[in-house]
């Protein structure tokens, strides 16, 4: 097989989404639509990809360029003067190709799968044709270009909405945006366009007859219409988006998750779960973010770029970043922050912030505590509101305990200090200096009872109440 490139066009204002972002560049599962596209297409065997830009077009080819495992190839579309002028300008980057096909693809067509591409390919190589283009069957096409079939039932074009009669407009057959060309074909009759149309364009899909009448131009009808929809403008962004997370969501429920309310419970692509882990209403798991079997999450919980061992419970708390053990329990109320590791089977109670510490197994921080660039052993109970005072105003300090320590409630560590190992903290504490292994730390104003004190008030009182009465 010759060289295969795929032509991805970006360059359109999207007008319709009434942005001041480009199209491509809104997310859909968490990723830029034209991110998607790519990635799909390199599934499918096109690994190599000119992308048009135009609009904003600095933006979109940092964003094309960020794909993995793809070559991208940048081609400036100078005024966006429609589908068949991009893909011209496409071209350009290809000039070196003397034969072979291209795959044309619309940057805005994010839940395309890689089996249609293909099924696609597959067809035009069978069939030798000079075009192959994706078709659907809609109960609604409404906005996209209808095919246009003879007598035989062979395509010989496509009418944009725009431009077609009530006649054709009644064609619920459309045009799903996805083309392989026979690329020789193709830099013949695009020169041949005009722009003589409603939306005064040079359409591709005029290209389409033009080969039709030159050769055969054969289709391949999606097996699923959901995958062709293109995202125009904001409502069908959140259709996109809602198909996508269900996608997302059966694949991992096939898997052996439990996903309790799939409405309202969103896992990124890059998300990987165990078996047995149930994801209660309000579980929001985003970026490269991995849990472990048999864990609950949830409700309303926020996961992002991080790591979960087995059997760890979340419940109404936001990870950011962290890293957690085996048999953990977070929360609820509580923030872990980047770089927060606990080891198994630690406890992070209600509104605990940890930030860039390392907890021992078995560890407790259950209430009311800031944790921050600590380094903190095993079996270590840290008493309700301990602090670490890890900022002096200027720089950050580490705060150093050690296995078997017992923090007392209302504890600041006034940081760089260190508690050793099985040492006692009393309640109450500021801490400055460190704590020798074993020892008990008092540092707090020692409590003086004054006797009968209360007592004597009170008979004070009775006699002026007396002397007024
Ligand atoms: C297009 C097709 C229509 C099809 C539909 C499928 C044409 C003329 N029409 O319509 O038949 O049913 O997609 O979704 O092709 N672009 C450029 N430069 C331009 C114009 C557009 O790069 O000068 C890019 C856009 O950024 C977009 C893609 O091409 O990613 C498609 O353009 P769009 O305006 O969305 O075409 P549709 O009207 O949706
Ligand atoms: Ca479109």
């Amino acid at each position: 097989m010759a060289e295969a490139w795929a032509v991805i066009l970006a360059a359109g204002l999207g007008t319709r989404m009434r942005s001041e972002r480009p199209k491509v560049l809104h997310p859909v599962g968490g990723r830029p639509m034209i991110q998607k596209v790519q990635s799909v297409l390199r599934e499918a065997g096109f690994d190599q990809q000119v992308v048009v830009v135009g609009h904003r077009g600095e933006e979109v080819a940092q964003a094309a360029q960020a794909v993995p495992g793809v070559t991208v190839r940048i081609a400036h579309q100078p005024q966006q003067r429609g589908t068949a002028d991009a893909v011209a300008h496409g071209l350009q980057a290809l000039a070196s190709l003397a034969e072979g096909q291209v795959l044309v693809a619309y940057g805005d067509t994010p839940l395309l799968r890689a089996g249609t591409v293909a099924e696609l390919a597959r067809t035009h190589r069978r069939t030798g044709a000079l075009c192959t283009l994706l078709t659907a069957r809609l109960t609604d096409p409404t906005g996209y270009g209808r095919i246009l079939r003879d007598q035989a039932g062979r395509c010989i074009g496509v009418v944009e909405e725009p431009d077609a009669t009530p006649e054709q407009r009644a064609i619920n057959e459309i045009n799903a945006g996805l083309y392989l060309f026979d690329l020789a074909g193709l830099r013949q009759v695009l020169p041949q366009l005009s722009p003589a149309n409603r939306q005064q364009e040079f359409y591709l899909t005029d290209a389409v007859a033009s080969l039709a009448a030159r050769g055969l131009v054969a289709t391949v009808p999606v097996a699923d219409p959901e995958e062709i929809l293109g995202v125009n403008d904001r409502i069908q962004l959140a259709r996109a988006e809602k198909i996508l997370r269900r996608r997302i969501l059966e694949y991992w429920m096939a898997e052996g998750v439990t996903v309790v309310d799939p409405d309202t419970t969103f896992v990124g692509e890059e998300v990987r779960l165990g078996q047995d882990t149930v994801l209660l209403p309000f579980t929001f798991l985003e970026g490269q973010t991995t849990l472990g079997r048999g864990c609950r999450i949830g409700p309303n919980a926020r996961i992002i770029g991080s790591r979960l061992g087995d059997g760890v419970e979340v419940q109404m708390a936001v990870l950011v970043e962290a890293h957690v053990g085996d048999r953990c329990q977070i929360g609820p109320f509580a923030y872990l922050r980047p770089g927060a590791r606990l080891a198994e089977r630690v406890k992070v109670g209600d509104f605990v912030e940890i930030k860039n510490s390392s907890i021992g197994a078995g560890s407790k921080v259950p209430h009311l505590s800031y944790v921050g660039d600590a380094t903190v052993g095993a079996g270590v109970n840290l008493g309700a509101g301990t602090i670490t005072c890890n900022y002096d105003g200027r720089r950050k300090h580490p705060t150093t305990i050690g296995d078997g320590a017992f923090i007392g409630s209302h504890t600041s560590l006034v940081a760089p200090v260190t508690v050793g190992d099985g040492a006692y903290v009393a309640a109450g504490s500021v801490i400055t200096k460190n704590v020798p292994p074993d020892a008990l730390a008092i540092a707090r104003g020692r409590q003086r009872n004054v006797e009968r004190w209360a007592a004597r008030r009170r008979a004070e009182d009775g006699e002026k109440g007396s002397r007024e009465r």
